[in-house]
């Protein structure tokens, strides 16, 4: 997209998240609140993006490599952390997206009509509201009796009747550069916070006759903007949601999206069924017609092929699991590959870390891990073989293609013979 860069607002102390760690980095599903903004972007084509930063700045500077910066050394609010941003747009004339850092649910279709509309309007400023049936803490919209948008109000200088309006400002807005700019430094410091606002340009261009533009969207939940762990609980639970709906519509049945999570870098085949109460982290492959769950944890490094059947309280991590695999009950598998036709029995654990180092275990095609079999890795365990219930088998004890081991170390009970 042409002629346009994004500010994101990123400076403040975040005091109601009442934490050591700054805000922008506090996890929505697993991932800074930052990442989603910042993704939804430049999803739009938005090349040059420009973040400011003030609080946390060396820790936030750690996860965003490659974005430009601009430091506001005191935190005095929105207002002063846009005018940091005056020296990086000297020779810049085209728009400025302005966006808060803590608004992770923003939609790129939101931000693209947004500025569509601040063009074909040819406005000064368009700024993004919503409805909500729970305004406070937002400022406030407020319009003449015509409706343009004449000013924002922020709750704390709101009267009794204004708090009443239930358009809010989500916090993202469409500026000219030069109206930006000339007028920014007419912004008042706001003595009841402590603050420029940058709410207060709205009035300013009103008294000015620079024309506002308004988007008004219909999904409240997108503005939400997240001030305290109560917000961050509420946005985890939508992002959540929209992820679970992602895969239902690609052909994944999620039994109870309620109790289900699952990571947007997944990939699962078509036909696969999650049972509650599962858990798919980061980059976890899980092939067509599976069964997985409930009460199944899935962590990074897991690939499991078509057909396998993965059950309760079972936990695998780095682990590839070939087709046609059962591993259904109360089982830990950590560096772990299968083959094909394996069956492992409720209770079985691998052994993985020795203190030091991860191990790996193999398990050939048409294993038969019997109920409760602890594996010390590394160890490889052939084709075909059976484990007998509660066996040991020890590190580097590998246990031959087609024999039966058995006890506490495993022995070789039986050599081959199973077909
Ligand atoms: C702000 C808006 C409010 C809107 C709401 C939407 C103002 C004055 N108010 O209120 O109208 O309804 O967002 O969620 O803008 N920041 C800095 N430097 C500072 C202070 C803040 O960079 O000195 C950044 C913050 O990191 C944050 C953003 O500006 O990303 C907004 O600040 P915040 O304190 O969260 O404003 P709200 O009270 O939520
Ligand atoms: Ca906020």
């Amino acid at each position: 997209m042409q002629n346009i860069t994004c500010v994101i607002l990123a400076a403040g102390r975040g005091t109601r998240m009442k934490s050591d760690f700054p805000k922008p980095l506090h996890k929505v599903h697993d991932r800074p609140m930052l990442e989603y903004l910042l993704s939804t972007v430049y999803s739009i084509g938005i090349s040059r993006t420009v973040l400011v930063l003030g609080h946390g700045r060396d820790e936030i500077k750690g996860h965003f490599k490659g974005v430009d910066i601009i430091v506001q050394k005191k935190q005095l609010g929105s207002g002063d952390a846009v005018n940091t941003a005056r020296q990086y747009f000297k020779r810049y004339r085209g728009d400025i997206l302005v966006l808060y850092a803590d608004t992770p649910l923003l939609k790129q279709e939101t931000l693209k009509k947004l500025i569509e509309k601040h063009r074909k309007g040819n406005y000064g400023v368009t700024l993004l509201s919503v409805k909500v049936p729970e305004p406070a803490g937002y400022g406030r919209i407020i319009r003449d009796p015509q409706g343009n948008v004449i000013r924002i109000v922020e709750e704390k200088d709101a009267t009794l009747y204004e708090k009443e309006i239930c358009e809010i400002n989500i916090g993202a807005y469409v500026f000219k550069r030069n109206a930006l700019f000339d007028h920014i430094n007419s912004v008042c410091f706001n003595r009841s916070k402590k603050e420029y606002y940058l709410t207060d340009i709205i009035n300013i261009f009103n008294i000015a006759g620079i024309p506002i533009g308004a988007l008004v969207i219909d999904d409240p939940e997108e503005g939400l903007g997240i001030n305290s762990r109560v917000e961050l609980a509420g946005a985890n639970e939508i992002i959540r949601r929209r992820i679970l709906e992602q895969f239902m519509l690609a052909g994944v049945t999620v039994i109870d999206p309620q109790t289900t999570s699952i990571d947007r870098s997944a990939r699962i085949g078509r036909d696969t069924i999650i049972y509650p109460h599962t858990v798919i982290e980061r980059d976890v492959v899980v092939g067509r017609y599976c069964q997985i769950g409930p009460f199944a944890h899935l962590r990074p490094g897991t690939e499991i092929a078509e057909h396998v059947e993965i059950g309760n309280y079972v936990e695998l991590v780095r682990t590839k699991i070939g087709r046609y695999c059962k591993v259904k009950h109360k089982t830990y598998l950590g560096d772990t590959t299968l083959g094909e036709h394996i069956n492992i029995g409720a209770g079985t654990i691998t052994a993985n870390y020795d203190g030091k180092n991860k191990n790996k275990t193999m398990i050939g095609d048409g294993a038969f891990i019997g109920v409760g079999c602890i594996l010390i890795a590394p160890v490889r365990i052939g084709k075909r073989a059976v484990l007998g219930a509660g066996s040991v088998v020890t590190k580097n004890h590998h246990v031959p293609d087609g024999a039966t081991v058995v006890g506490i170390p495993a022995k070789i009970f039986k050599k081959g013979g199973r077909a």
